[in-house]
């Protein structure tokens, strides 16, 4: 099913095949268990991880993942991909089935989150929440004093007739920027120090949000986030 949330004539009939007058008759009888309790609203809703039981067979039984992955370069954050190795292909097979939440590009390392609950991943990237995500940038030529109000002004892109939202832009060293967006538009930081012809050697995200890339983390290695990162992110 595509959507995450049924109501539950409508998710019994869709997985089982059987008509939805029939499922009054089902709950009448209690034989459809909702997380171990018997069903008694036709129009109940049924979320993405509530486990569902008909006559003691689970139609529905899915936990939530979140997971932490520090991208290597040379690996695309995608599903699929025909040429280059995915952050799934490198996962192993209880993490097939998890969407990427903001992506990375291909040559662009650092913090990738990947989970199975859409409803969270939607509220980790709508631009509306303002989520920010933190970006060391190495770049070819030395920073100026003019990029730093420039990304905080915004650019405009034709392509896309948008002004990118307010930036803001760090000086770390000479040629090491710390950047924090709150939008990921496509190869967003690239584009804007484009604009200053000063073209991205290395590009990390650090953070986004209040979960850190773990530092013991390697590249290519992961693990799930914490109950306390999940916490500290929905603040
Ligand atoms: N901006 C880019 O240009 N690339 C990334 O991977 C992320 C942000």
């Amino acid at each position: 099913m595509q959507s995450n949330k049924h109501r539950l004539d409508r998710f019994i009939s869709v997985t089982t095949g059987i008509n939805r007058k029939h499922v009054r008759l089902l709950l009448a009888q209690k034989r459809i268990l909702i997380n171990g309790d018997p069903a008694s609203e036709i129009n109940q809703v049924i979320g993405q991880f509530d486990k569902v039981e008909l006559d003691n067979q689970v139609l529905q039984n899915q936990k939530p993942i979140y997971l932490m992955v520090h991208k290597p370069v040379g690996v695309v954050s995608a599903t699929k991909d025909d040429r280059h190795k995915t952050i799934i292909d490198t996962l192993p097979s209880n993490y097939q089935d998890l969407h990427i939440c903001g992506r990375l590009d291909l040559n662009s390392s650092g913090l990738l989150l990947l989970t199975n609950d859409g409803q969270w991943s939607r509220a980790l990237t709508s631009p509306e929440n303002k989520i920010k995500k933190v970006y060391e940038v190495t770049l070819e030529n030395p920073l100026t004093e003019e990029y730093a109000p420039a990304f905080a002004k915004g650019m405009y892109f034709s392509y896309e007739d948008i002004t990118t939202r307010p930036a803001t832009l760090e000086v770390v060293s000479e040629n090491i920027a710390r950047v924090t967006l709150e939008e990921g538009r496509y190869h967003q930081i690239k584009r804007m120090f484009g604009r200053f012809r000063n073209p991205v050697i290395k590009l990390h995200r650090v953070s986004i949000g209040a979960i850190m890339l773990c530092s013991t983390l390697a590249p290519g290695e992961y693990r799930e986030l914490t109950q306390e990162e999940l916490e500290q992110l929905s603040k």
